[in-house]
């Protein structure tokens, strides 16, 4: 794993842009796997400013989502499909019938879950998968305990992820219970994984997830057995890592 120390929110959307930005270059035909949450949202305003001085051209591009809450639409708000028109797709260039998440209007959880498996399966490998980290160590809706080995399924969210979720929403009482989330079976056959991780906050769980034993209780662990994972993350989000104190990238 390499770990990239920037100073704050801000270098942290910057240097992870810069990453994925590399990776359209390299090849415009790539697949994408994107995250929602608070973590990105720098980074794709830094993506849509690229492609609106003509310097980064989506045309190509695939993507798929990890997660969608079951039981919204994709106008609500709070939903993850509105949040990716906001945040990316209504500002680049990207041909909507290749931009794919999970449908939440899917009443039948199987038939949703099979369906997305479709999807991951004819879009082909992910080249590079973007990753926010959860409080309790959850990676797209993966909640501790989840089996290593699922793809798409059917998740009840745990008390932890709808607190943390609620600010997105009126009142508690209106953060879905469940949500459809790729599985970390998916998420590891991605080529390569890019995690990013801002705030003081996070930093005991950066710590327990990249340090500690790799164990279900804490799914992200698991990506400490992946061959190309990078770390993108802040000082302050850093700060409990036994990492030396100078340096911007690092490989443990
Ligand atoms: C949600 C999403 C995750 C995300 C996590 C962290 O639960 N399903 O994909 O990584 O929250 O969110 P944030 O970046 O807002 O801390």
């Amino acid at each position: 794993m390499k770990i990239y120390r920037t100073k704050d929110y801000n270098d942290m959307s910057r240097t992870a842009a810069n990453l994925i930005s590399a990776q359209i270059i390299m090849k415009p035909d790539c697949v994408l796997g994107l995250a929602t949450g608070s973590t990105p949202v720098g980074i794709y305003r830094q993506l849509a400013q690229w492609h609106q001085k003509g310097e980064l051209d989506f045309s190509l591009v695939t993507t798929v989502n990890l997660d969608e809450y079951k039981g919204i639409s994709p106008e609500n708000p709070q939903s993850y499909h509105y949040f990716m028109e906001e945040n990316l797709f209504r500002k680049v260039n990207i041909d909507r019938s290749r931009a794919f998440l999970p449908d939440g209007t899917e009443a039948d959880s199987d038939d949703a879950c099979r369906k997305y498996n479709q999807v991951l399966h004819s879009a082909g490998t992910v080249d590079l998968q973007l990753l926010g980290l959860g409080h309790n160590g959850h990676i797209g809706f993966n909640e501790p305990g989840t089996f290593f080995e699922k793809e798409t399924h059917c998740v009840t969210l745990s008390d932890r992820t709808i607190q943390a979720n609620r600010r997105f929403f009126a009142s508690e009482e209106e953060v879905p219970r469940q949500a459809y989330t790729m599985g970390i079976k998916s998420i590891m056959s991605a080529k390569k994984i890019l995690v990013v991780v801002s705030g003081e906050d996070k930093a005991e769980i950066v710590k327990t997830a990249f340090f500690g034993p790799v164990t279900p209780q804490v799914p992200a662990s698991i990506l400490q057995f992946h061959a190309d994972v990078r770390l993108v993350a802040d000082e302050a989000a850093l700060s409990l890592c036994d990492i030396p104190s100078s340096g911007r990238l690092w490989s443990i």
